[in-house]
């Protein structure tokens, strides 16, 4: 069948056009039967415009009018004009087209719910006509950032001299972090390819190759519990460099994030980032990646209340763990109820207990007042700087680090839920606030009660600070890492390292991870071959362009910014996988399926 192509798109036409004659394609989003008059909204990617029949309108095209369903692909000829009603509101609200015929070049079902901007309709349905779901224009939008953010990455980079080379995709496995996605070999039967949960490997190889600059925009695969902001492929924007330091990367990154914010959605991002130690963000803010949008900060009163009759304190400092406090601003006004929900939400991140204590005009209200004198109360009060309609959340633990950094961390998990019952995140959004910062001087490795040993904070490549070097063999758990974080909004949107170029410090970092000579060979020999053989210091980063997305489109759903994402228990429901295959293919490939649900 032949249709009558468009003149023109549906979002293009303003006043100016009035008396031209035009054709539109596009998809009908409403039609209203007035009677007399039809209206009906023609619906491409570049807009919406309004159709009207008439009643002097031909017979035959008034039929055809009547005929029109949601979702019929049409095309329409007409004249434009100018519209009695107008609508300031969309930018083609000004005019109509005076329909002069209309062709229905194809029929649709009932779609399964209604396709317009802000869709109430279940995630789940959506995502099953995801096809349908990203007919919306909100949706639309959201890829068209993604796209901007492409253009700007790949200029940037390329400004600066930056190649973009691909790495592959099947490649060896080596789970360090998360598991691996497996690919069977059809002609090696009982040997596996793995998905690559980065090009991390294979980056530092182009180093020791001379390519001195790499950029890619690149997919990558994590067999791990998913979560809002994560995805199980996901793509990102690797970077690597040689000869350099660690401030060439923050600068470079630092200038690109600027870049993108203005290009894509004109905001001025005010350089240099703030930078903080990870020893700051967990002891000042409870989590490596604190949302600096908003205040109450944590402070440390180990020491104040070690002597004090609250034995779940004093037995916590003399357990040489810590005792810490969220100053909950503004929140004491909360009832017993949401202090019970507060106490049940921190018993999830692995609480025992959560005391509390509110200053009141009248004084001092908290169950364990009981146990502090008052100069121990005003101590505290002076530590976090407490004032009346304050809540105060404590936090104890028992000493060994994970430990401590479990205690942070649960009350840093409270800072975010209290910044979400408030309605803080909303209030920055609405402001136009974001927070760009780097977290800095990780710990290179932390212990493991599962495996029962050292794992890689960042990955196992990482350079351990020159001066802790030493540690390696005293303490390494006090060993630094040449690391980085770029934190956004409270989104992990970044993180690289410095690496490891000398083979004897590789091995040394292999070995501390309990990764033993055989095993290290066996998996990385090729990567310690290379840096026998001239390796260049190098250093480098990757940004989650998901992450990046979702914040330029002001989205905290992933699957927002991703035409055809996973469910949190990481199913297509479009296309229903993953699924079974046939018994021929698996032969094919020397599988045979132990475990059948
Ligand atoms: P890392 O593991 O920190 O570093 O990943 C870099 C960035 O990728 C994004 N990201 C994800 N986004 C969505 N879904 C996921 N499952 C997911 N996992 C990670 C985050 C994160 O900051 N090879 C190193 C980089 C390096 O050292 O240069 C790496 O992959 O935004
Ligand atoms: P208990 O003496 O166990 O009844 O606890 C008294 C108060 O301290 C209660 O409000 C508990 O929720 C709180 N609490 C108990 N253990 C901890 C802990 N490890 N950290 C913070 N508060 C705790």
């Amino acid at each position: 069948m032949s249709f009558w192509k468009r003149t023109v798109s549906c979002g293009a036409l303003r006043p100016e056009h009035a008396g031209q004659t035009v054709t539109l394609n596009g998809w009908v989003a409403r039609v209203r039967d007035l009677g007399g008059l039809i209206f009906c909204d023609v619906r491409d990617r570049y807009g919406l415009t309004q159709v009207v029949v008439v009643p002097e309108t031909d017979e035959r095209v008034t039929a055809t009018a009547r005929e029109l369903g949601a979702e019929f692909v049409i095309a329409i000829q007409g004249t434009v004009r100018l519209r009695e009603s107008p609508n300031p509101n969309m930018p083609t609200g000004l005019i109509e087209i005076l329909a002069s015929d209309i062709q229905i070049i194809n029929r649709a079902e009932l779609p399964p719910f209604e396709i317009v901007e802000g869709s109430q309709a279940g995630e789940d349905l959506r995502l099953s006509y995801r096809y349908l779901d990203l007919r919306r224009a909100d949706l639309q939008r959201n890829f068209i950032i993604r796209n901007k953010l492409y253009k700007v990455t790949h200029e940037y980079f390329a400004e600066q001299d930056f190649l973009e080379v691909e790495t592959p995709i099947l490649t060896k496995s080596t789970p360090e972090g998360a598991r691996d996605f497996l690919v069977p070999s059809r002609l090696h039967k009982g040997k596996f390819y793995a998905l690559p949960q980065s090009p991390q490997l294979f980056k530092q190889l182009l180093m020791v190759s001379g390519f001195d600059r790499y950029m890619q925009i690149v997919k990558c695969f994590r067999d791990e519990d998913l979560r809002a902001d994560r995805q199980p492929e996901f793509t990102q924007i690797d970077v690597e460099m040689s000869f350099i330091q660690q401030e060439d990367v923050l600068n470079l990154i630092e200038g690109y994030i600027a870049r993108l914010w203005k290009e894509v959605i004109n905001v001025e991002v005010p350089l240099p980032f703030k930078r903080m130690s990870f020893h700051d963000a967990m002891t000042r803010y409870g989590s490596d990646k604190p949302d600096l949008r908003f205040g109450m900060e944590l402070s440390t009163i180990t020491d104040i209340v070690k002597d004090s009759g609250f034995g779940v304190f004093a037995d916590a400092a003399k357990a040489g763990g810590v005792v810490a406090v969220l100053n909950a601003e503004g929140c004491g006004e909360y009832s017993r109820k949401t202090l019970d929900e507060l106490t049940e939400f921190a018993k999830k991140y692995g609480a025992k207990g959560l005391a509390w204590m509110k200053f009141t005009a009248e004084g001092v209200n908290s169950p364990i007042a009981k146990f502090l004198d008052e100069a121990s109360i005003e101590a505290i009060k002076q530590a976090t700087g407490a004032k009346v309609g304050d809540l105060l959340l404590f936090g104890a633990g028992q000493g060994g680090s994970a430990e401590i950094e479990r205690t942070y961390t649960i009350l840093g998990a409270l800072r975010n839920e209290i910044a979400r019952r408030e309605g803080l995140y909303e209030k920055a959004a609405a402001n136009g606030v974001y927070s760009f910062h780097w977290v800095l001087d990780f710990p290179l490795l932390e212990y493991s009660d599962e495996d029962k040993r050292y794992i890689a904070r960042h990955h196992p490549f990482t350079s351990p600070m020159h001066e802790d070097i030493p540690l390696l063999d005293t303490a390494p758990e006090k060993a630094r890492a040449v690391a980085h974080d770029l934190v956004i909004n409270g989104y992990e949107a970044g993180g690289g390292s410095i690496r490891i170029h000398q083979n004897p410090v590789q091995q040394r970092m292999f070995e501390l991870l309990g990764i033993h000579k055989e095993e290290a060979e066996a998996k990385f020999g090729f990567l310690l071959d290379a840096l026998k053989y001239g390796a260049p210091p190098h250093g480098g980063i990757a940004l989650g362009v998901d992450r990046l997305a979702m914040l330029l489109a002001g989205t905290t759903n992933i699957r927002d910014v991703i035409a055809f994402p996973k469910t949190a228990s990481g199913l297509s429901l479009m296309d229903n996988c993953p699924s079974e295959v046939a018994e021929k293919q698996l032969q094919d490939v020397g599988v045979a399926v132990a475990v059948k649900k």
